[in-house]
């Protein structure tokens, strides 16, 4: 049998399964038909849920925030969007969200690397959908980003943890835990508290960590966000609401009022 040179070159013929294999380990979704990892996130039901209070996004324009392996940015791709912008700041997430793209032949997807933040406050860029999943509470300042969401675009799929005190109270262990302090903030002269959270871990050690950029984050009340979607004149619809060990979470699909 012949030596292989190194562990950089691959012996065997081309294969989506060496693709894969270039991350082993280390893949958190289910990848449709190979070995990857379990979470289901190339068909998310919350996404469908999404995609369908849209009325569809066959030919839309999407804002993706944060799209991990590019799950969420395959479902609306084969949904029929013309153009998914998916802006990514995990360096590994990012090279896996271009491995995907090769897989699956997606065509009319963008990967970016880099920080929505940043971006998102100054873009004067709109689109038909921004898709904001499990983003919100990993990152500092919250309701200044979900207001910059609200500018871009007319419907807004968010789906995020929040607190809510009377299913998380101050005295609950998952709180007791991950939160270090609540600060008073404002926004459009409506006070609201701000929950300030820490990463207890270095979280630069795991490589399949896929929270924020930042080691301390903030959440919101669920009233909070709801305030916000309010002030920028949009009406919402709430789903798939739960509390797990984490803290509570829900779906929130936001469509400005009369566009
Ligand atoms: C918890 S995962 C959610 C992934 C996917 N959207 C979902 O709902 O299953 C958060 C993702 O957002 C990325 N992310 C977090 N903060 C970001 C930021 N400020 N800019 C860009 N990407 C970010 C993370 O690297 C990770 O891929």
């Amino acid at each position: 049998m012949e030596l292989v040179v190194n562990d950089l070159y691959e012996d065997r013929a081309p294969s989506p399964e060496a693709v894969v294999a270039l991350f082993d380990g280390q893949w958190v979704s289910a990848l449709p038909g190979l070995p990857s990892g379990d979470v289901p996130l190339f068909g998310d039901d919350r996404i469908q849920w999404a995609i369908d209070l849209a009325g569809g996004v066959a030919g839309k324009r999407v804002l993706e925030l944060g799209p991990l392996e590019g799950g969420h940015t395959f479902m609306l791709e084969r949904a029929g969007a013309v153009d998914v912008r998916a802006i990514e700041a995990n360096t590994l997430c990012y090279l896996k969200c271009l491995l995907v793209q090769q897989l699956f032949g997606l065509k009319r997807s963008r990967f970016e690397l880099g920080n929505f933040v940043p971006w998102l406050l100054e873009t004067e860029e709109t689109y038909d959908l921004v898709v904001a999943a499990g983003v919100l509470y990993h990152l500092s300042d919250p309701v200044t980003v979900l207001d910059a969401i609200c500018r871009a675009g007319d419907q807004v799929y968010l789906w995020t943890h929040y607190v809510d005190l009377e299913l998380m109270p101050v005295t609950d262990r998952r709180y007791k835990r991950w939160f270090v302090g609540v600060e008073e903030h404002e926004h459009r002269g409506r006070t609201y508290p701000l929950h300030r959270r820490a990463y207890k871990r270095n979280p630069t050690s795991d490589p399949k960590f896929i929270g924020g950029v930042h080691t301390t984050t903030a959440w919101v009340e669920k009233q909070t966000i709801l305030d916000v979607f309010e002030a920028n004149g949009f009406e919402v619809e709430v789903a798939h609401e739960a509390n797990n060990h984490s803290g509570p979470s829900a779906s929130f699909f936001a469509r400005k009022k009369g566009v």
